[in-house]
């Protein structure tokens, strides 16, 4: 049988990853400032995370829901602490996508109504409900489709008044990044935030902050949306979550009443799941990584803000995007086959730099240094 063919890849199989570089078949290092798409949060194979989840493989991987996991209240009791949500609940589940899929699910439920706003330049995942609020046709198929969903221009307050004073009592939500990832890290503005509240607060609606990439505290606070001085009711969350186990959750304001079999799946909140994430957010709290992504992003944001070759510099703390000038596109690629660093990219020319929490200076030096000899 041979594979689905969907992902255009590097050639290079990944042998060894420890704290943030990883090792190719030829025993090549590269320093990692992908994180495998901001998923390393604690950095690879970090010693506290892997001795947790064998031991709880050791004790038991998986049981269902049908029965108590002590593990995924300790969990919530942990991220409530964390994110400073101590009055939220969870739901855990298994990937970003499927987290946005409850979270504008539980909306409707709780509103009666259809109508979700979305906007330009958004990605939210590829399941139905996930793509229909992503602004890429191109991956929306027929079936995918609803007039359910208006994309309104992204930070455009005015818009979004328009909408609301329009149509205000059929919106059920509002989906927004905190930063756009895929549209090429755009950061949502604080009034925007600000705004997106008020209007759900007059017309009932939920506002859901998708921190599945900008969240877990990439950008020095947990969730990026928090900036804004104002709580969303749901924060959906995957990535940085489980360091590379996949394990996602939302976090769900208190005036959300659950009712059993409201939401439900299989794996979701299994033992070795939560015994990842418990372990992620151990070393994030024990480590202060929050501080040290807040530290370390703005130092590379400011050094790489003196470039004058680039076009613009975006983002916060260890979610930045270098957007680069045509004469540039070469960048990314070199940073790989000529000095063995993993970047992200966005289109058309935007590199995305998402380590984890925990790089140091000298790993960004070390960046700094090879973009230098490439852009000059
Ligand atoms: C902002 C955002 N939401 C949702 C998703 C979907 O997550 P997953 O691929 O785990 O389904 C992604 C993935 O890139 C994302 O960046």
């Amino acid at each position: 049988m041979k594979l689905y063919d969907v992902y255009p890849i590097n050639e290079i199989e990944i042998k060894k990853a420890q704290g943030s570089y990883v090792w190719d078949e030829n025993n090549k290092q590269y320093l990692d400032l992908y994180g495998g798409h901001a998923v390393i949060s604690i950095g690879h194979s970090h010693p506290h995370y892997v001795k947790r989840v064998t031991d709880q493989l050791d004790q038991v991987g998986f049981y269902s829901n049908s029965v108590k996991i002590p593990l995924q209240e300790k969990l919530a009791e942990k991220l409530g602490q964390v994110s400073g949500k101590l009055d939220y609940q969870l739901f855990l589940c298994n990937s970003g996508a499927e987290a946005n899929e409850n979270a504008l699910k539980l909306a409707s439920f709780y509103t009666g109504r259809k109508k979700v706003i979305a906007f330009k330049g958004a990605f939210h995942g590829r399941t139905s409900l996930a793509v229909a609020v992503t602004d890429n046709p191109k991956i929306v198929a027929p079936i995918n489709q609803t007039e359910n969903v208006v994309f309104l221009p992204h930070n455009d307050e005015a818009a979004l008044e328009t909408a609301f004073q329009s149509y205000g009592n059929e919106i059920a939500a509002v989906i927004i990044e905190g930063i756009q990832g895929v549209g090429g890290i755009i950061p949502a503005s604080i009034a925007f935030l600000q705004k997106i509240r008020s209007l759900c607060d007059q017309y009932n609606a939920v506002y859901i902050a998708d921190s599945v990439q900008c969240g877990y505290g990439r950008t020095g606070q947990f969730y990026a949306h928090d900036y804004a001085g104002v709580q969303a009711d749901i924060y959906s969350m995957a990535k940085g979550m489980g360091n590379g186990f996949p394990v996602a959750g939302i976090s769900i304001a208190p005036k959300f009443s659950p009712w059993h079999g409201q939401l439900g799946t299989t794996f979701g909140g299994n033992h070795l799941a939560c015994a990842a994430a418990l372990a992620v957010l151990e070393v994030i709290e024990q480590d202060n990584l929050l501080q040290n992504a807040e530290q370390i992003g703005n130092y590379l944001i400011s050094e790489l803000k003196k470039f004058q070759e680039v076009k613009e510099v975006r983002g916060r703390g260890l979610m930045i995007g270098i957007d680069l000038p045509d004469s540039l596109a070469h960048v990314k690629k070199e940073l790989l086959w000529k000095y063995q660093i993993f970047t992200g990219e966005a289109k058309p020319n935007v590199i995305r730099l998402l380590p984890a929490l925990n790089i140091t200076q000298s790993h960004a030096d070390q960046f700094l240094n090879a973009f230098h000899q490439l852009v000059k």
